[in-house]
């Protein structure tokens, strides 16, 4: 078949160049514009990458408009009910579900990692008491450039296999030291006989004076929210690892700079911003008021949870949990949770408002995350560590896919310069 091209031509000074068209599997068709500047002398200008496609990737796929998104070809809706969350990690990283043999083994190569050294430990002691978890694990995950220099060539593929698995082991380890950190009690050392979801809910709850059993609904619930925020393709806080990445910097590094970016409450701080944002709300008869400020263009509110740059349809990460929302409450006695029905009745509000119907605002994974949260005990401040704790399956999977591509350059994008034009300096006495 021929090569399917645009061909574009400046009116001005009559140059043309020809850029071809490439195709994924599935996904609109992509226009290469890399020969633009050399032929014609242009750039362009696309900010907040509406309509640009920043590398190739064979991990996950997402069709905004459609309400579709697929780990690797598998619909999220049959990961989300069927498998666990490491056999999806396997999945992510590897390509292919895992046979059985090979999923215990990858079980236990995460379980040999979860310990971290005694010394990062005193790291945390640097933190003030009330330094928000997020603060922390930027900072102690960054820390473990430090530590293993033993598989730290980033042009080797196996060391960068060792290091997958040990960022993917140590992110609850971190994450529950954190929590321990804040609420000032002592580190609880990981159980290797547990599963990943209940080894991190006993390092969060165990303390030294007393075991804790994990509830089985709760590793169930936090399997599914974990297999929801594993992956999403080119979102800010992968970008921000593939980026970092791109310049060869070790991997414990690029995972910090993705924790600091999905920090931020337009990408994953959106979870705990939706309980504090409910807990302000307070009862159904403050909904009008509050969807008025977010309509509001001069008030900064917005309706934390609700809106989507790729999804116009709806999330089905949000469909899912607020399905499993009834489940877990009920099961956990907590299915008079009347935090889960504001945000029912504000939902129903919204969606039936112009201003959402027009925009295509819907609910966002990070709706009703938080609510299942909140029933498993986890405290607001944590609801963002709990999604990078997922993330970083993600962002392993994207800097893995980078470091074996062999057309891989560092990420450098151009501007559109708005300063000032060249001026002669003016001696201080002259100014
Ligand atoms: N409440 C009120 N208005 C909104 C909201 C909202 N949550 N989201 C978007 N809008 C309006 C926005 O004001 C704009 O209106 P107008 O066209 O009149 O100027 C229009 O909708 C388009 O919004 P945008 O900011 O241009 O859209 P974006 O694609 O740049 O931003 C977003 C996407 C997710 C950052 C945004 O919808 C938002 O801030 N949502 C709330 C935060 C949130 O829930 N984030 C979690 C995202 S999902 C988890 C993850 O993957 O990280």
């Amino acid at each position: 078949m021929a090569e399917k091209t645009i061909t574009l031509t400046d009116n001005s000074n009559g140059k043309s160049t020809e850029l071809s068209l490439m195709g994924g599997t599935e996904g609109p068709e992509v226009m290469d514009i890399s020969s633009l500047y050399r032929d014609m002398g242009i750039f362009t200008y696309d900010p907040g990458f509406v309509a640009t496609a920043s590398c190739h990737s064979s991990i996950t796929y997402i069709d905004g408009d459609e309400g579709i998104l697929r780990y690797r070809g598998y619909p999220i809706e049959q990961l989300a009910r069927q498998s666990n969350f490491l056999e999806v990690a396997y999945l992510l990283l590897y390509g292919e579900l895992p046979t059985m043999n090979q999923c215990e083994e990858f079980q236990d190569i995460i379980r040999y990692h979860t310990m971290i050294k005694e010394t990062l430990k005193s790291f945390f002691d640097g933190f003030h008491y009330d330094a928000h978890p997020m603060g922390i694990m930027v900072g102690v995950v960054g820390s473990l450039s430090a530590f293993y220099h033993d598989s730290l060539d980033i042009h080797d593929p196996r060391h960068r296999e060792i290091s997958a698995h040990r960022m993917i082991a140590k992110m609850p380890t971190i994450a529950a030291a954190s929590f321990k950190h804040n609420i000032g009690e002592p580190f609880i050392y990981p159980r290797n006989d547990l599963d990943y979801c209940a080894n991190f809910l006993h390092m969060m709850f165990a303390t030294p004076c007393e075991d804790y059993e994990p509830d089985p609904v709760a590793v169930k619930a936090m399997n599914l929210l974990f297999i929801l925020h594993a992956d999403h393709e080119q979102n800010a806080s992968t970008s921000t690892v593939r980026l970092s990445g791109s310049s060869q910097a070790n991997p414990f590094a690029c995972i910090a700079a993705g924790i600091a970016s999905l920090w931020g409450p337009a990408h994953g701080g959106a979870n705990e911003a939706v309980l504090n944002m409910l807990q302000e709300i307070g009862d159904v008869s403050q909904i009008d008021k509050y969807l008025a400020k977010a309509k509001d263009k001069d008030d900064s509110f917005r309706l934390m949870g609700f809106g989507h740059r790729v999804y116009k349809n709806f999330d089905p990460r949000a469909t899912i949990i607020r399905e499993v929302c009834h489940e877990v409450l009920e099961n956990l006695a907590d299915n008079n949770n009347p935090l889960f029905e504001l945000a029912l009745r504000l939902e129903e509000v919204a969606l039936e408002d112009d201003y959402f119907v027009e925009r295509k605002l819907y609910p966002n994974v990070d709706f009703y995350s938080g609510i299942i949260y909140r029933a498993l005990g986890i405290p607001n401040n944590m609801f963002t560590v709990m999604f990078a704790i997922a993330r970083t399956v993600g962002w392993v999977a994207h800097w893995m896919e980078m470091m074996s591509d062999p057309q891989q350059r560092i990420g450098r994008p151009r501007q559109i310069y708005t300063g000032a034009s060249e001026r002669d300096y003016i001696p201080m006495a002259d100014r």
